[in-house]
């Protein structure tokens, strides 16, 4: 039997400048995190995402780490995240001392039911409880999340926002309060990851990006074991080694001056996607009308009648295509599975049928029609003329042109009755 080579999940394009910045670094001998290509992919990923400073950081879980740290998250904080994220978000808050409150998604984006979130910090005030000083909030799979409601808890009680955008660089939101900024750009702090799989790599790496200029400054200091300046080994707080090489800074800039074409090609795969699917038992990913997503990776549910996640895994993975499923979520994982949380019956729906596509920058239009074929035979179609796409809450790629009349429709974070 021929087994065809794998269509795998997410792999790297790098046909720009990598290779001859890398050559600088090898010919300079700048390769570790004193050189210049940290401060220039800094000053070039500050201005991709609109935000004034970067801090080039080891990898995405070092930034939010930091970033925690920063906002004030530590030991008697409770920290709100999304139960239905990667666990390195909430890993982060665990470094610090605090602990996570795990909160439910919504079935609108799969992002942080931050209405939900809003209602029960509320409700806890009201009871004489204190509010949060940081919400972490996902933005998953590349569709920003709703914003609105933590807006509201922060004019209220000052909680600070921390956009955990490792998988989202790109994605931004079309219209309403925050229309035209990028997701990360937002709130008080952003983090970006930019490990292998992500819209852009550094080999490994992260970045936090803030407004705050006391911010940024302290973040900086706190990756580089907060060393004070000058020749001697004077240290005024207990710091960590989370700086990002110059090799790996220089694989990020060349990375990061490919981003629009990137971002360009994921969204062709998108509506690929969306209409080679459109005959099949699947519900495709969110969008919203009021966001503008960057299709990290194309993701779809299961009717759940059609097959078991697992079962169409193997049989795509036998086919040579390797699918992924979404993620178990944090409450069933064994470190936090004793978390408090809000709800969870929405992240637990999202892990039963959710699936992850290949959706690499470069995957061919043959290669995806293998992926679609793969999923086909894999599915158990009941009645081939039955048609999903569009409905049950999954739009497509396609249907941006709504969004002015979303924004005005949707109601603004309200208190709870
Ligand atoms: C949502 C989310 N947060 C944080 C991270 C951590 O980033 P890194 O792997 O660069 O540490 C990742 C991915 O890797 C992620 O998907």
């Amino acid at each position: 039997m021929i087994v065809p080579a794998t269509i795998p999940l997410a792999e790297p394009r790098l046909s720009g400048n990598e290779a001859s910045y890398l050559a600088e670094c090898v010919r300079s001998g700048q390769v570790s995190s004193v050189g210049p290509f940290v401060g220039r992919f800094e000053r070039a990923f500050a201005a991709a995402v609109g935000s004034r400073h970067a801090v080039a950081c080891a990898s995405g879980t070092a930034a939010l780490h930091i970033a925690l740290r920063v906002a004030g998250a530590g030991p008697g904080d409770e920290v709100p995240v999304s139960s239905f994220t990667f666990i390195a978000s909430a890993n982060a808050i665990s470094y610090t001392g605090a602990r996570p409150l795990l909160v439910d998604s919504e079935p609108r984006t799969w992002n942080m039911d931050t209405q939900l979130l809003h209602d029960e910090v509320v409700r806890r005030v009201r009871r004489g409880q204190r509010p949060p000083g940081v919400v972490e909030v996902v933005h998953v799979l590349g569709h920003p999340a709703d914003l609105e409601p933590l807006w509201t808890l922060r004019e209220r009680f000052g909680t600070r926002i921390l956009e955990d955008a490792a998988e989202s660089l790109g994605a931004a939101y079309a219209c309403g309060r925050f229309g035209g900024r990028q997701v990360g750009s937002v709130g008080d702090l952003g983090c970006f990851s930019f490990n292998g799989n992500k819209v852009i790599t550094s080999g490994g790496g992260g970045m936090l990006v803030t407004d705050d200029a006391a911010l940024a400054d302290r973040a900086r200091h706190l990756t580089t074991q907060a060393k004070l300046p000058g020749p001697g080994y004077v240290h005024d707080l207990v710091g960590h080694n989370y700086r990002l090489t110059n090799v790996a800074a220089a694989l990020g800039l060349a990375q990061l001056e490919q981003l629009p074409a990137f971002l360009a090609a994921k969204r062709d795969l998108c509506e690929r996607y969306d209409r080679l699917l459109a005959g099949l038992p699947v519900v495709p990913p969110p969008q919203a009308a009021w966001a503008r997503p960057s299709h990290w990776l194309h993701s779809v549910l299961l009717e759940p009648a059609s097959a078991e996640v697992p079962r169409v895994v193997d049989a795509m993975a036998a086919a040579g295509v390797q699918a992924r499923p979404l993620w178990l979520p944090l409450h069933r994982q064994a470190p936090y599975a004793r978390a408090p949380r809000l709800g969870g019956q929405v992240a637990d729906r999202l892990h039963r049928q959710g699936l992850s596509l290949p959706s690499s920058v470069g995957l061919s239009t043959a290669d995806q029609a293998t992926v679609v074929g793969a999923l086909a035979a894999a599915l158990v179609v009941k009645d081939p003329m039955v048609r999903t796409a569009g409905q049950q809450g999954g739009l497509g790629c396609g249907i941006a042109g709504s969004a002015a009349r979303d924004c005005k429709s949707r109601p603004l974070a309200s208190d709870p009755g």
